[in-house]
């Protein structure tokens, strides 16, 4: 669960016009993306990785479940995780279950079929409908035997992992995904000569940055990612995961619609591939403050620093499609903060939000629709617009539901509590996906 700290200096008043506002300084647990990288790389190193600040939720356990199911020996003790890596990977004795996490199906098949490990990986009722011809299709160009669940031309969950050497490839991708990227270059440390990964839209480089950390060849020129296997990667012993900025972000969100917040998030994760979401808000004119930390057990692998949000009056404004892929994950929240903002708010080409885990264009439309907001699409596939109309303090309360997804339920919970009157939602189960802790939190910035 993550840190609730109470304010330096005793109480403060958090009274404003007789509306109770957030307000206090939290510490959030890791990066959900970062921990997948640090278990995976560390279990792939020799020597001992101790991984600080581990977030504790279905998708990094299932991504620990999986190391441990191949063999990799594994100590956790709350948010410590020992990970006594490079001792190779034993072929697992039954089928592999990656949960509904995403991250953890994707990066493991290209460590499985890298390593030529025969397995069957099976995943949840929601990654089960989620498409995985993206990973399967260039891990076969490095001639890994892989197959899955055909419907039509797309694969889906199970996929089956088999033995044989991979080589190395160049890869343009045909979808801006972290995952996508990640799967070929962990598949490229197992495999003969080196392998190249083009991206015309930046996305998160967590892995780049941890390999490189536990000492790989691995290089960015460009738009290209070039990785030379051969190296031996070795523990860098001590691994720091700042916090996760996709769960700041509902408190970010929050502080900015309420006014007369102000919250501070300190150690957080500030990678300028997950950071969009601030430069966004602040375009839009959202008190944010930054204070990057250096040195000690913060330097080397993610830039880390403390914000401090404060209410503030947004303005609309267009979010890019080449900027989508540094806020994918806060588009739900975002929608919010839009509905709050004065003018016409234009989200283009976020067609990917349709394939997480539940499709999030949907979700959102259908409960910000519900509240009362004025949110509606235009064009289709890559060039679908997502246009809101902010409308001040136009939210009403509503019934609302989760479609069993974890950022749509936050993100509805963060707009209910800036509506007018009461709101009902069907189920908040899904949360524990990324953040068990979340109510806890929240509460805590209304005490
Ligand atoms: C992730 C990448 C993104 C993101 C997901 C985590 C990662 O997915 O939505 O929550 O850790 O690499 P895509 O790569 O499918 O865009």
């Amino acid at each position: 669960m993550s840190r609730v700290r109470k304010g330096s200096n005793g109480p403060r008043p958090f009274l404003v016009k007789d509306k109770i506002v957030p307000h206090g300084r939290i510490i959030l647990d890791g990066d959900k993306s970062i921990a997948h990288r640090a278990l995976i790389i560390g279990a792939l190193s020799f020597g001992k990785t101790t991984i600080h600040n581990f977030p504790v939720h279905d998708d990094s356990l299932a991504t620990l479940g999986i190391l441990e199911s191949l063999g990799v020996k594994i100590t956790r003790c709350d948010k410590r995780v020992l990970v006594f890596g490079g001792k190779g990977f034993k072929g697992p004795k039954k089928a592999l279950f990656a949960g509904d996490s995403g991250t953890t199906l994707r990066l493991m098949l290209g460590v499985l079929a890298g390593a030529g490990i025969k397995a069957r990986v099976c995943a949840g009722k929601y990654l089960s409908a989620r498409p995985m011809a993206r990973v399967n299709v260039p891990l076969r160009l490095m001639g890994a035997k892989i197959s899955a669940r055909k419907v039509g031309k797309e694969e889906y969950p199970p996929v089956v992992t088999g033995a044989g050497r991979l080589k190395g490839i160049t890869y343009r991708l045909p979808v801006a995904s972290a995952q996508v990227k990640s799967a070929i270059l962990l598949a490229g440390l197992f495999a003969e000569g080196a392998t190249r990964v083009i991206e015309d839209r930046f996305t998160r480089d967590h892995t780049e940055r941890m390999l490189k950390h536990f000492g790989a060849d691995i290089v960015t020129r460009g738009n290209t990612i070039i990785l030379r296997p051969g190296r031996v990667l070795n523990s860098p012993g001590d691994i720091y995961i700042p916090g996760d900025i996709s769960s700041a972000a509902f408190f970010i969100v929050l502080a900015l619609i309420m006014p007369g917040s102000r919250i501070v998030i300190e150690r957080l994760g500030l990678n300028p591939g997950r950071a969009g979401i601030i430069k966004v808000l602040k375009r839009m004119g959202a008190r944010i403050r930054f204070e990057f930390l250096k040195g000690g057990k913060y330097s080397g692998l993610e830039p880390i620093g403390n914000i401090t949000v404060s209410g503030s009056k947004l303005k609309a404004t267009v979010v890019e499609r080449s900027e989508i892929p540094s806020l994918i994950d806060e588009l739900p929240v975002f929608m919010v903060a839009a509905c709050f903002a004065q003018g016409r708010t234009v989200i283009k080409g976020a067609d990917e939000l349709r394939v997480k885990e539940t499709d999030r264009i949907n979700s959102m439309v259908t409960n910000l629709k519900a509240m009362g907001a004025d949110i509606r699409l235009a064009g289709s596939g890559s060039r679908e617009n997502i246009i809101i109309n902010g409308k001040g303090r136009g939210l009403t309360g509503a019934s609302l539901k989760s479609f069993g997804d974890h950022r749509t339920a936050m993100s509805v919970i963060i707009a209910t509590l800036a509506a007018k009157g009461l709101s009902r939602l069907d189920d908040i189960g899904c949360i524990s996906k990324s953040f068990p802790g979340f109510l806890t939190v929240l509460k805590s910035l209304f005490r």
